[in-house]
């Protein structure tokens, strides 16, 4: 017997471009995970609702550009699900079903919920829907029973929400939702081009849409070893926001020569983000141009998305039965 390839469930939030953080730290390991697991990936546009609901024109626009870095970056819809959440009514009725059985204590003690109540201070998130973040989430994975979650590991406190809600319904119904679990992401540490955490609300995140010219903009105003003023001053690349960058995209010797030269003032920061950018530019070239591929073909991309949410669906209208039934409704 085949033995069934297990399965993998992730989504992200439509909520503004694609920038190197995204890339490294999730976008390609969805890629790898082709490979060698069924996998469901969707644009969580209900959950970033949650935030954005005053401003929902950047939901609608991030959405199909969103998708479209997915495909320019390899996520491949012969072999992976790609679709779209609100597409597939089924995760707001089990979202709702699944809200009756969550005590609000797992929610009001859910770290992430107090972090982004800061984080967000300048948005208006102290609703319903905010707290509820982690059980739409739950929905979201259990709805396909998915075996291994990608995440970072800020979602762990959600997985473990889920993971939580999936024991408590089979103990209160049916069993009926294996527990998935959390497949962590070795994440790279690529801060922005002002040192801090790459996020496209400090306005320091590089993108893969971004043109050679904005590309060499931003290099050059990366931050660098602060104590290094002068050419003739020894940097440590330990703590250089430039340096993570040469170890994603040049070469292991390359790597180890800067790191002996920039100590002993043998290479210039100048010379560094030269080389730098050009491997940077390389890399991007190919996702780039397939980009362009897609965003002159939108047509292309609505009948992947179409046939992604067809696939979905059967699976999540397959679940739901199972879940009316072991519910008794
Ligand atoms: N909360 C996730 C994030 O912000 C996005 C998400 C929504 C998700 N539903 C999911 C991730 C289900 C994994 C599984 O990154
Ligand atoms: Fe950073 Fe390179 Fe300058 Fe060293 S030479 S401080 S690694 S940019």
């Amino acid at each position: 017997m085949v033995k069934k390839r297990k399965r993998i469930l992730s989504g992200m939030r439509p909520t503004g471009k694609t920038h190197l953080g995204h890339l490294h730290g999730i976008l390609e390991n969805w890629r790898d995970l082709q490979d060698e697991y069924e996998c469901f990936y969707f644009a969580a546009d209900w959950h970033a609702l949650t935030s954005e609901y005053k401003n929902t024109a950047v939901i609608k626009e991030s959405l199909t550009e969103m998708i479209i870095d997915w495909l320019s970056v390899g996520l491949d819809p012969q072999r992976s699900t790609l679709f779209v959440q609100s597409w597939v009514k089924e995760h707001a009725e089990l979202h709702l079903l699944l809200s009756m059985i969550t005590p609000l204590s797992w929610l009001e003690r859910n770290p992430t919920y107090k972090e982004q109540q800061e984080e967000l201070a300048d948005k208006d998130i102290g609703t319903y829907g905010f707290l509820g973040y982690p059980v739409l989430q739950a929905a979201d994975i259990l709805i396909y029973k998915g075996d291994y979650v990608p995440v970072g590991k800020d979602q762990l406190p959600h997985l473990e929400i889920t993971r939580e809600i999936a024991r408590r319904f089979n103990y209160l119904y049916q069993e009926t939702f294996p527990p998935p679990e959390a497949l962590l992401t070795d994440v790279p540490n690529l801060g922005g081009t002002d040192g801090r955490k790459m996020s496209k609300s400090y306005d320091n995140a590089i993108f893969i849409s971004d043109p050679a010219d904005m590309l060499a903009l931003k290099i050059e105003q990366m931050v660098t070893d602060p104590q290094r003023g002068y050419r003739k001053d020894p940097g440590d690349p330990d703590v250089c926001g430039l340096f993570p960058y040469h170890r994603i995209y040049s070469d292991s010797d390359v790597v180890a020569e800067i790191d002996t030269e920039c100590r002993r003032a043998g290479i210039g920061c100048k010379d560094c983000k030269q080389m730098l950018l050009k491997k940077l530019e390389a890399y991007l070239a190919p996702i780039q141009e397939k980009r362009q591929h897609y965003l002159t073909h939108l047509a292309e991309v609505d009948e992947i998305i179409h046939e992604g949410t067809r696939r979905a669906q059967e699976v999540a209208r397959q679940t739901m039965v199972e879940v009316r039934e072991a519910i008794g409704m």
